[in-house]
């Protein structure tokens, strides 16, 4: 069925009803805040005009895309008729059991219900559901309508038939779908991406470079690689055996820190969290948090197109 319901309106939630009205969908965004709602509403039309601008969609994609969206404040009305809830609320565990336990009662046992959950595991999330077959996470990345991979985690109680039509869903918005075989906490790319920030914050700590060069460091060297070529094929490129000696060598010498380093807790609790209050690694005085997006989102569109060439 092409309907779907997004709940929860914030800073994934839009991008993706936004990723399934561009691409036919019948999306229904719904949200507890009516503020919310025209918050979203506002990114989302932002959102479809640089797309329109930078020719990734036509003008009447976003113009039917806007026809295709509906918001509502009424939870029954979100989900009625759907062939797949979204799950996008705050990462409070009661709150996602008490949506799950009200979608429940309304649609047909067939509705898949998908949570964007970062961290619980699934069987934590369907733990008082009526049809645990139906459950799977969907992780998507912010932002949303422009990171290509999705993660669809599983575990042992998930229909096949379930984890296959949501396959069929993410490959029908033109994302690149990962299917994770067993859960793991952080699924895949959270778990890379920790692995890498547990270094970087080494290197740091350790005044080995500035933030400057190590951010240099990953994105004219590593990162340039991996935006084409992942890892272990880069590891196929560099030889097996150079590799192995390199890393015999290094393994030992790497961070094992099993908790986050004490300055990054002070940056925290000084109240620099980075682009949204003005400082974080870096100071952005003279710059708003919304051209900061729009520089980051021109530059995602940019590789987006080359990727797709
Ligand atoms: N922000 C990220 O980078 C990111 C990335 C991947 C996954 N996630 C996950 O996605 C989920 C949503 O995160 P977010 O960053 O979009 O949060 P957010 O706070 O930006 O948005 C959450 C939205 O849910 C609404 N909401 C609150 N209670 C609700 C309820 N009972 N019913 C319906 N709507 C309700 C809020 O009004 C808000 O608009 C979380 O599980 C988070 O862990 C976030």
């Amino acid at each position: 069925m092409k309907r779907i319901a997004v709940l929860g309106a914030g800073v994934m939630g839009h991008g993706i009803a936004q990723l399934y009205a561009q691409e036919g969908y019948d999306v229904r965004l719904y949200d507890v805040a009516e503020q919310g709602l025209e918050k979203a509403k506002e990114l989302i039309e932002n959102s479809m005009a640089l797309f329109v601008r930078e020719g990734l969609i036509t003008q009447e994609t976003r113009e039917q895309a806007l026809r295709n969206l509906s918001y509502t404040t009424s939870l029954a009305e979100a989900v009625t008729d759907v062939g797949m809830v979204i799950e996008v609320v705050p990462e409070v565990i009661e709150l996602k059991w008490d949506i799950f336990r009200q979608i429940e009662e309304i649609v047909e046992k067939e509705v898949i219900i998908a949570s964007n959950t970062s961290a619980f595991p699934l069987s934590t999330l369907r733990q008082h559901a009526q049809h645990p077959e139906r459950f799977v996470i969907t992780h998507f990345f912010n932002p949303a309508q422009l990171v290509p991979l999705v993660e669809i985690i599983q575990d042992a109680k998930t229909a096949s038939t379930v984890v296959e039509a949501t396959k069929q869903y993410i490959e029908s918005i033109k994302k690149s779908p990962i299917v994770l075989q067993k859960e793991v906490p952080g699924f895949v790319a959270n778990r890379l991406q920790a692995a890498v920030a547990r270094e970087v914050y080494w290197l740091l700590e350790n005044g080995v470079a500035s933030p400057e060069d190590i951010d240099t460091a990953m994105k004219d060297g590593l990162g340039f690689r991996w935006a084409f070529i992942g890892p272990l094929k880069t590891n196929d490129f560099g030889g097996l055996d150079t590799l192995k000696r390199v890393f015999d060598h290094l393994f030992p010498l790497l961070s094992n820190a099993d908790s986050t380093p004490s300055f990054l807790g002070k940056l925290v609790e000084e109240g620099k969290l980075g682009v949204k209050t003005g400082e974080g690694f870096y100071s952005y005085d003279d710059q708003s948090v919304q051209q900061q997006i729009q520089e980051r989102d021109e530059n995602f569109i940019r590789l987006l197109k080359q990727r797709n060439q």
